[in-house]
């Protein structure tokens, strides 16, 4: 969208205070300029300050946008962020847990490190609960709320993943189903997204490639062809499940794959290559 038809577009979270776990980079940081260009004022809580701040800097107009240091898997931390948000801001509408690692790629069970499979949950999973606690705690009283999660692919996909995060991203949904059940009494409406691979800088890192090699990957091995997966189109479904569009969807994993977890192509592909 440019300029222009950007500022007559509809601004869908006006009025709404959220905040986005994991908002320095990747799907996160796409979220914070999509949620701010709708209206919202966003706490971004992450751990890498530096380009935490510099975001908030960039988009900071009107004070719409504050940094806060969170680390998701210290209790203390996350209570800081939601009252730092409800005294800011005065409310908070929606908690966005997407902070998340990928951990170290082992290639059997027998190599993996114990130790980083407990700090894959602690953070993706751990930090989660954490979010959705302190949310909950001022989204109970108030009798309205959306707490969202990142899930991923991994979380209906196996085998393409290390462990830890396959492990943790069921967790997140069965976390995020639970939450479904229990809140919902209180008008609080929890989802999950759970996009494919996009070339962020966690899946950078973990693959060792440049965006460009990536995604040249993910489209070779994409149903949905003619259209790269970006953190955008993320940001555009959570934007989707935050807004009163949404207002009565709670309970979803929206998958953001374009059809990828439909399907399994081994099949196909070994048939394939025994018949060329
Ligand atoms: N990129 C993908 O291919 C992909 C696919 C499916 C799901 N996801 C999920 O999307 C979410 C966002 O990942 P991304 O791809 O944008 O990666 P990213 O690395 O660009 O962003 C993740 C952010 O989380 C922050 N973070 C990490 N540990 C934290 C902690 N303890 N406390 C607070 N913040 C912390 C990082 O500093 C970073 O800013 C993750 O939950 C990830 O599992 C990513």
């Amino acid at each position: 969208m440019n300029g222009s038809s950007a500022a007559l577009a509809p601004k869908r979270l006006e009025g709404k205070v959220a905040i986005i776990t994991g908002g320095a980079s990747g799907i996160g940081e796409s979220t914070v300029r999509l949620f701010v260009r709708h209206g919202a004022k966003v706490v971004v809580a992450d751990v890498q300050d530096k380009l935490g701040k510099s975001l908030c800097d960039e988009l900071g107009a009107k004070d719409a946008v504050s940094y806060v240091h969170c680390d998701v898997t210290s209790d203390v931390d996350v209570e800081n962020a939601v009252n730092f948000a409800v005294t800011k801001y005065g409310k908070l509408d929606i908690m966005y847990n997407n902070a998340g690692i990928a951990g170290k790629v082992y290639p059997t069970i027998l190599d993996s490190d114990n130790e980083d499979f407990k700090r894959v949950l602690d953070i993706n999973v751990y930090g989660a609960f954490l979010g959705a606690k302190h949310a909950a705690r001022v989204m109970i009283p108030a009798k309205r709320g959306v707490i969202l999660f990142t899930a991923s692919i991994a979380s209906a996909c196996c085998g393409e993943s290390p462990h830890a995060y396959t492990a943790s991203k069921h967790a997140v949904v069965g976390l995020m189903k639970n939450l479904c059940v229990e809140l919902g009494q209180y008008g609080i409406r929890i989802n999950a997204i759970s996009p494919c691979g996009m070339a962020t800088p966690l899946l950078r890192n973990t693959m060792g490639l440049e965006k460009s090699a990536i995604e040249e990957v993910l489209c070779a091995s994409a149903v949905l062809k003619g259209v790269v997966p970006e953190a955008e189109d993320v940001a555009e479904a959570a934007l989707y499940l935050s807004g009163d569009e949404a207002k009565y969807v709670s309970g979803l994993n929206l998958m953001v794959d374009g059809g990828y977890s439909t399907t399994n192509q081994s099949f196909k592909m070994v048939l394939k290559s025994l018949m060329s």
